[in-house]
Formats: structure tokens, C-alpha cells, sequence
């Protein structure tokens, strides 16, 4: 997948509009993880070093559905991202209308705008073709160059993603570029051997990234709480762990597509139980695949995790999607922690995406160890899963 990137671009003397995902964390008015901000810098300081340029940000914040909701402003991102970047950076006072127009008209080279949040209006995510042209027209015409760096958001055909690319020379940033430069070889030609661990509570969620997977891979690691139908599929006894009674179908032709077609699958030999969903509920070891009838498995066991440290030796390319565990309880951490932690000191190509992963990876201070962690949650997802991603395809050369 070749993409028309900023490097292409003639920027000298161009005002340009970008998208960024700045759908970042806040609490008390404040950003609590700011990694998307950083992950759009260079591509933001790219532009802002060339000849003459200005430039007008865009981001949405949440989900307010159409509507001006004080509470999903970026004006508390805006503080961050300034003082990320090193410079002064305006907010506007809307995302349309006569006083944003005469603001992006104003703006000199050097200068950067950063837009209320584009979901204010029910332009940027509207079903109606009509409504996000019109929507995207407006936004188009605040820049002369359209550069799209939203890896996150890039799943949605939306206005701001999508819809003013058709209305303006647009190219990608940096973070897409990089984001695609990883993630696109894990489909099509991966170093081999290619592990892929897969966690997370639903076979339902994850199926069509497992099968997507299976095409490339030549071992695939599963667990978390969807581990539990695979291994009822396999005839063994769960106890009260999460099992979707309308996914055995789908969970045993996963297992006959991959034997077929020679892909190792790695089920959890061991695991960490407990009597009941709960953060301080007792860890009990149970050795073996079966679970006794009174507890539920909560994360993978210590043999599990050798097993997917032995995967990894001679791996060249590993990608981890979903925890193995419940990793937000301590008790039941350690399944997810050993993965990220054999992930982090592996020499392969290591690549980390969705949200649940990409925050365990965070929390447990390993992403600076991780060849790539993606900026993406469904993006990424949907990215594994072979679909064509709408903010992506209308930059490819
Ligand atoms: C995300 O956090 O995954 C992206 O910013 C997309 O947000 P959305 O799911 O609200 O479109």
C-alpha cells in the first residue's frame, strides 16, 4: 500500500488544515495521557518548518453526537498541546460559522489553529451524503493541503477524516505512515515465523482477526477470557468461566481452518481462577486445561506463558492484540505482564495494538521496547482484520 505522504507535498507558503485524533484522556480538565498528541508532533513540527505554511488543526474529543456539550471541548488539549509543542497555539471559537472563517483567514505563517472539536456538528459523522459534503466543503476550505495524521480515527468515513480529502490535495502524516509501514506487512508478507497473540473476553470481537491472522501467521496464541469457549469447543470442562454458547460453531471452524492449513494454535494449559468476578477475589492455580465447576479463569498461568515465551525465541515478527487476563485486578495481572514483558525482550519485529494491550504495554512501562505500538484501538482492530480503513484509502497513490 503506497500512500501520497507529506513528503510529496508542495507545502511552501500553503495554509494547511490537518486532522489529528487528539481523543485523548481528561480528568479534571486535565489530558492524562497525552501519547496521541506526541505521536502527531512530528509531522505537526514537519510542516510548521517549511516555507511559509500556518496551520489548522482538527480533532475530535468523544462522543457528544452532533451537539456543542461544554464538557467535550478541546480547549483543555489545546493547553497540552502548545506546551508539547513549543509554541503558542490558538484555539478557535467553533468549528464553523463567520468568526472561525475570519480566524483561519488571519492566521500567518507560523501560526497554528487548533479547531473545537469537529463532532460539535452533525456534519462530520452524518449518514447523509449531503450533509458531510457540505460539512466537508466547509473544512476544506480552511486549508489549501488536506494532511490526514488520525491513525486512530482513520476506521470512520467521516467529514474530517475522509469527506475533505475529496476537496483538497490530501496526503498522509507521518503517524499513518508509520502506522501502515507496520501494520500492513503483518497482512501481506511478515517476516517468518510470525507469532500473533490474541487476547481479549469475546470470540465474537476477535474472530475476524484471528482468521484474518491465520493467513500470514504460524502461531497463534490465544487467551483471555475467549480462550475458555476455544477449549469447551476442545471438549474440556470451564467451570463458570465466559463462554459464548453461539460462538462454539464459529470457535471450532477457527480450529479446523487453522489445523487445515498448518497454523500452531496455542490454548491456555494452565490458569489463575477465581470463585468470582471481583478485583479481591482469591487467585486459586488450577493446573491443567479444566477448570473445577466453582471457579472462573481470570488470566493465563505460568506454563501458558512459557509456552508463548518459547513461541517467541526464534520469531521474527510477533503482534499482540488483547490482554491475556483481567489485567485491570492485580491478582490477576501477571498473564498480560509476562506476555508484554517476553514481547519487550524479543528481537523480532514486535507490534502492539488496541486499546487494551497498547494500555497494559503502557502501564507496565514497556512501549519504549516495542518496535511498533499503535496509536489505534478499533482502527487498528479493524486494520488486523483486512478492512479497508476510509481515512487510509483516499491517500493511496
Ligand atoms: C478512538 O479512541 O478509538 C478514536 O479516537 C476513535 O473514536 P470513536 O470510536 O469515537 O470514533
Amino acid at each position: 500500500m503506497e500512500l501520497r505522504t507529506i513528503r510529496d507535498a508542495d507545502l511552501k507558503n500553503k495554509k494547511v488544515l490537518i486532522r489529528v485524533d487528539f481523543n485523548v484522556p481528561l480528568k479534571d480538565g486535565v489530558v492524562t495521557d497525552d501519547t496521541r498528541i506526541k505521536a502527531a508532533l512530528p509531522t505537526i513540527k514537519y510542516i510548521l518548518e517549511q516555507e511559509g505554511t500556518s496551520l489548522v488543526v482538527m480533532s475530535h474529543l468523544g462522543r457528544p453526537k452532533g451537539e456543542k456539550k461544554p464538557e467535550f471541548s478541546l480547549q483543555p488539549v489545546c493547553k497540552k498541546f502548545s506546551e508539547l509543542l513549543g509554541r503558542p497555539v490558538k484555539m478557535a471559537s467553533d468549528v464553523i460559522g463567520n468568526e472561525v472563517a475570519e480566524e483561519v483567514k488571519n492566521l500567518k505563517a507560523g501560526e497554528v489553529l487548533l479547531l473545537e472539536n469537529v463532532r460539535f456538528y452533525p456534519g462530520d459523522e452524518s449518514k447523509d451524503a449531503a450533509v458531510k459534503e457540505e460539512y466537508s466543503k466547509t473544512l476544506a476550505s480552511y486549508g489549501d493541503v488536506y494532511v490526514n495524521d488520525a491513525f486512530g480515527t482513520a476506521h470512520r468515513a467521516h467529514a474530517s477524516t475522509e469527506g475533505v480529502a475529496h476537496f483538497l490535495p490530501s496526503y498522509a502524516g507521518f503517524l499513518i505512515e508509520k502506522e501502515v509501514k507496520f501494520m500492513a506487512p503483518l497482512l501481506e508478507n511478515p517476516e517468518k515465523p510470525f507469532v500473533a497473540i490474541i487476547g481479549g473476553a469475546k470470540v465474537s470481537s476477535k474472530i475476524t482477526v484471528l482468521k484474518s491472522l491465520a493467513r500470514t501467521c504460524d502461531t497463534i496464541v490465544i487467551g483471555g477470557g475467549m480462550a475458555y469457549t476455544f477449549l469447551r469447543v476442545l471438549g474440556h470442562s470451564v467451570g463458570k468461566s465466559l463462554v459464548e454458547e453461539d460462538f462454539l460453531d464459529t470457535a471450532r471452524e477457527f480450529l479446523d481452518a487453522a489445523k487445515s492449513a498448518g497454523v500452531k494454535v496455542i490454548l491456555p494449559v494452565d490458569h489463575v481462577a477465581a470463585e468470582a468476578f471481583d478485583e479481591n477475589a482469591k487467585p486459586v492455580y488450577v493446573d491443567g486445561y479444566d477448570i473445577p465447576e466453582n471457579l472462573m479463569g481470570m488470566d493465563i498461568g505460568a506454563k501458558t506463558v512459557a509456552l508463548v515465551v518459547d513461541a517467541l525465541k526464534s520469531a521474527k515478527t510477533v503482534v499482540w492484540n488483547g490482554p491475556m487476563g483481567v489485567f485491570e485486578f492485580a491478582s490477576f495481572a501477571k498473564g498480560t505482564e509476562e506476555v508484554a514483558k517476553a514481547l519487550s525482550e524479543s528481537d523480532a519485529i514486535t507490534v502492539v495494538g488496541g486499546g487494551d494491550s497498547v494500555a497494559a504495554i503502557n502501564k507496565f512501562g514497556l512501549a519504549s521496547k516495542i518496535s511498533h505500538v499503535s496509536t489505534g484501538g478499533g482502527a487498528s482492530l479493524e486494520f488486523l482484520e483486512g478492512k479497508t480503513l476510509p481515512g487510509i484509502a483516499v491517500l493511496v497513490k
